[in-house]
């Protein structure tokens, strides 16, 4: 994607690590959310000073709205570095089971301990971490859910912590940690922009749309065929296609087709999902 020129000053760096320093102490595993369409972009390699020895299930989110063969080679890149990886749609209320499923192998070390000790098997526990918007909240509402019952508070941190039980051996912060994102160089800042995990006001929305467009073009082309019936964008410039997708979708100014609101239409219908299954970024080899 088009490098941008972004000036991004993500605030609140020191307070998040210090919030997540003391989550991290308390938990066994960590569930780093990651968004399916652009897994590398959503991270922050924050995460990696601050939990590197925690075991660790990267999900996947969203992948309803990613495209699956791009999902598949993520699968298999976050398991070459030893994550256990899923994807899934965290709407959908499947992935608990999933969830459970992938966990315990991670715990292996957890459980020779408690062997060694003579201790009675401790349930897991886990948090939910990741940048903004990559459906934490869904994610820990999903998994919540009217029958999980909140297990109470539990000494041992500055402030009294909710868990909620999802299996009698797994529970779950019911706080997310929240990554802030990392200095983003421009053709990640354009990514996160698209997944709305960064400002809309950050990037003009027409660049936006350009780099959007330039994607979809070389990657989905069949994708603005048949969403605003643009046969072949290599005929036309960006411009052009956003005076079709105005025409076509009547999006006026003053009588004229509007740029503006058809590049404003084109990233909201990316971000919500209507363009079809598309993902952003595809695994390194
Ligand atoms: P956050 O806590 O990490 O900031 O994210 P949050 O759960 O608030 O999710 C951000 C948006 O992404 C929400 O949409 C949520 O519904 C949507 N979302 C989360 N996970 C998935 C998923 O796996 N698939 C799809 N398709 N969408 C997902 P919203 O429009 O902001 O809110 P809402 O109206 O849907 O509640």
């Amino acid at each position: 994607m088009k490098q941008q020129n972004v000036h991004y000053f993500p605030g609140h760096m020191q307070k998040a690590r210090r919030v997540i320093e003391s989550y991290v102490k308390i938990v066994d595993l960590i569930i780093e959310l990651v968004d399916a369409r652009a897994p590398l972009s959503s991270q922050n390699p924050l995460l990696n000073q601050l939990a590197a020895s925690k075991p660790r299930v990267v999900l996947l989110s969203k992948a309803d709205m990613a495209d699956p063969r791009v999902t598949d080679g993520w699968i298999g890149y976050f398991k070459a570095q030893g994550y256990a990886p899923l994807a899934g749609d965290l709407k959908k209320g499947k992935i608990v089971k999933t969830l459970l499923a992938v966990s315990e192998p991670l715990m292996a070390a957890k459980r020779e301990k408690e062997k060694r000790l003579g201790m009675k098997r401790q349930p897991i526990r886990a948090m939910v971490i990741g940048i903004p918007n990559v459906g934490k909240s869904t994610l820990i509402n999903n998994l919540g859910g009217k029958k999980a019952a909140a297990v109470g508070n539990k000494a041992g941190v500055t402030r009294a912590e909710q868990w909620i039980k999802l299996a009698d051996d797994f529970i779950l912060l019911d706080t997310p940690g929240i990554l802030p994102m990392n200095y983003p160089d421009g053709a990640q800042a354009v990514r996160l922009a698209l997944l709305g995990s960064m400002r809309e006001d950050v990037l003009p929305t027409e660049d936006l749309s350009y780099a959007l467009l330039g994607y979809l073009k070389e990657n989905y082309p069949s994708i603005l065929l048949n969403r605003f019936a643009i046969p072949d964008l290599r005929d036309i410039s960006s411009d052009q296609a956003l005076i079709r997708i105005a025409t076509r979708r009547g999006l006026l100014e003053n009588g004229a087709p509007s740029t503006e609101k058809a590049a404003y239409l084109l990233i909201k219908e990316f971000k919500d999902g209507l363009l079809g299954p598309a993902s952003l970024e595809v695994a390194p080899c």
